[in-house]
């Protein structure tokens, strides 16, 4: 049932979405945004007034509602469309207050659990690529192609600058840097699912590669899986 299936880790700013979205748009492949589901939860967990470490009333909040989130190849620059409840919430889970505490939210195992069967269903016969922290090692580990993608800290910076420039978001070089180390840090340094260079993965280093460049690497490596 895996046997089409890409998945694509990494750490923030890494170019994980960017590739993700041409790739399903180039390969015909469902688009699954892993990212945008923890997202959507933490969103409501705010919005609720509960504590990012209260799992059972997290969890119950997150089955109460219906999450959806579009799978359909998009183009690279724009965010993936999410509803809550056929409310939505595509700019909102992009706000920096999310930004702060979705690491705390995905901390938690029980979530986790429950993300990571909306994942599989949605994946379920389909031929998708997957993107996140934790989908080849967890979600999928026998997808056919396991991407660990990486850059540089430096790289990685600039990159969400000009994410956040793009989208009309203020960007401040400094605090980005500390976001994205404290974010680092926690997805990688958390006990359940902790981001990891998948068993059998493929590390691919994007620093000083065009997205495109990328995009041909990785498409040649499916090609090779595809065809054995
Ligand atoms: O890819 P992103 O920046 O939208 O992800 C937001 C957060 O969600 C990230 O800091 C960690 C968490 N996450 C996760 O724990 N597991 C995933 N598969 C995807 C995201």
């Amino acid at each position: 049932m895996d046997n089409y299936t890409i998945t694509i880790d990494g750490p923030a700013g890494s170019g994980k979405s960017t590739i993700a979205k041409i790739l399903a748009k180039e390969l015909g492949l469902t688009y699954i945004d892993t990212g945008a589901m923890y997202r959507a939860v933490t969103l409501l967990a705010l919005e609720n007034g509960i504590d990012v470490d209260d799992e059972q009333a997290i969890l119950d909040l997150a089955k109460k509602v219906k999450i959806d989130i579009d799978n359909h190849a998009t183009d690279a620059d724009k965010y993936t469309s999410v509803t809550i409840d056929g409310r939505d919430v595509t700019g909102p889970i992009r706000s920096r207050e999310v930004g702060a505490a979705v690491s705390m939210v995905s901390k938690l195992s029980g979530v986790r659990k429950y993300m990571v069967s909306l994942q599989r269903e949605m994946a379920q016969g389909a031929k998708a690529v997957l993107e996140g922290r934790d989908t080849g090692s967890v979600v999928f580990p026998d997808a056919l192609l396991k991407i660990f993608l990486t850059a540089s800290l430096e790289e990685r910076i600039n990159r969400r600058k000009q994410q956040l420039l793009q989208n009309g978001q203020k960007a401040d070089r400094a605090l980005i840097k500390e976001e994205i180390i404290h974010r680092d840090k926690i997805d990688s340094g958390r006990q359940d699912s902790p981001l990891v260079v998948p068993q059998g993965g493929v590390i691919v280093d994007t620093t000083g590669l065009s997205i495109k460049e990328v995009v041909e690497k990785i498409k040649r490596l499916y090609g090779e899986k595809v065809h054995g």
